[in-house]
């Protein structure tokens, strides 16, 4: 198979109306945060146990098109000696890795972070795709201050997530481009929405400039809605509005697939506004969800680290699953949360 060919099928597998992604590829410190709040402390061990379960589920696939995975994961097996990746892939679900090696400090942009991981990406994706991966995902973040993200943040970010982009595509591995605008904050919706544009806009102008194909990418940012510390609570329709209005605005129509993270919002209310977004007219690209917790929380609270609530677990997961998979359609309404 040819590098495109490669490119063309995963693509073609992710993106299909009606099915999202799994994001379980939290780092150490995140998934050790996530089991604290269940009362599991976090070991090699339980990790792998969690994430075999969530893998092992039955019917994922038919709402779940990929999984993003933590390097560790890649490498893990299951009770019966299967690699987890071959445990998602016989489940109809591609595996994926997150590839970045995490955010820290902005040297002379006092407030702004940056993404880390280029070096010797190439190396590594080679090593990934042999343990089953077929796409990446890079994630950079965006604080939101009245001076923050400086215009220097935005364009080194930029730049960064289109060289990992590229990077992904020579070696025949779709990349997720994640450019997370921060939900934490006092600033209003009409805020997140000027620094969404300016990010995005800007993410665009590398990708080009580096030649990313757009076609077999997808994008992976964060729905516009005022900062958690306003506490406000914005309806879906006008979360849906703004985030809709960037979009149209920024991401060019080539762009097969907009997959959304969740970004601490609940796992309702990620739903609501992922339906609401989807009930609107024709849009180019397919609107989905790339959800880590808003995903696996109630899953993470039914399993609370006892192997008998494993399908108690699993089926909290399929049913989250489920109604993010009507809400791609449109279809999902608040009497289904049961
Ligand atoms: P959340 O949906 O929990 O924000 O996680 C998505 C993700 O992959 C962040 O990088």
């Amino acid at each position: 198979m040819t590098i495109q060919e490669e490119l063309n099928n995963t693509i073609r597998e992710l993106v299909q109306p009606g099915k999202g992604i799994l994001a379980a590829d939290e780092s150490h410190p995140t998934i050790a945060k996530r089991f604290k709040a269940v009362g599991v402390e976090s070991s090699e061990e339980k990790r792998r146990e969690y994430r075999s379960l969530l893998l092992d589920t039955q019917e994922l696939g038919s709402y779940v098109s990929g999984v993003i995975l933590f390097e560790e994961t890649l490498g893990q097996k299951s009770n019966d000696g299967k690699l987890l990746s071959s445990v998602a892939a016989s489940r109809g679900v591609v595996p994926g890795i997150k590839v970045d090696k995490g955010k820290g400090p902005m040297v002379n942009a006092p407030g702004d972070e940056i993404t880390e991981g280029l070096d010797g990406l190439g190396q590594r994706l080679e090593k990934y795709k042999e343990l089953g991966a077929r796409f990446a995902k890079w994630r950079n973040v965006y604080h939101i201050t009245e001076t923050n993200p400086s215009r220097a943040a935005i364009e080194a970010n930029a730049e960064v997530l289109a060289r990992y982009a590229a990077i992904c595509q020579s070696c025949g591995v779709v990349p997720i481009v994640e450019p997370e605008v921060l939900i934490d904050g006092s600033h209003t919706i009409e805020r997140s929405a000027d620094v969404n544009e300016a990010v995005i806009s800007e993410v665009f102008r590398a990708l080009q400039r580096h030649r990313v194909e757009l076609e077999t990418m997808i994008l992976k940012p964060s729905m516009v809605t005022p900062g958690n510390a306003t506490g406000q609570k914005t309806s879906a329709e006008e979360v849906a509005e703004h985030t809709l209005r960037v979009f149209r605005r920024v991401v060019p129509a080539a762009v097969p697939g907009i997959n959304f993270l969740s970004g601490g919002q609940t796992p309702e209310e990620a739903t609501r506004n992922l339906n609401a977004m989807n009930s609107n007219t024709s849009m180019p690209w397919v609107l989905s969800f790339s959800y880590g917790r808003a995903l696996q929380e109630p899953a993470q609270k039914a399993w609370a680290g006892i192997s008998s609530n494993r399908s108690a677990a699993q089926n909290a997961l399929l049913k989250r699953a489920k109604l993010n998979s009507l809400a791609t359609l449109g279809r999902y309404s608040a009497d289904m949360e049961g």
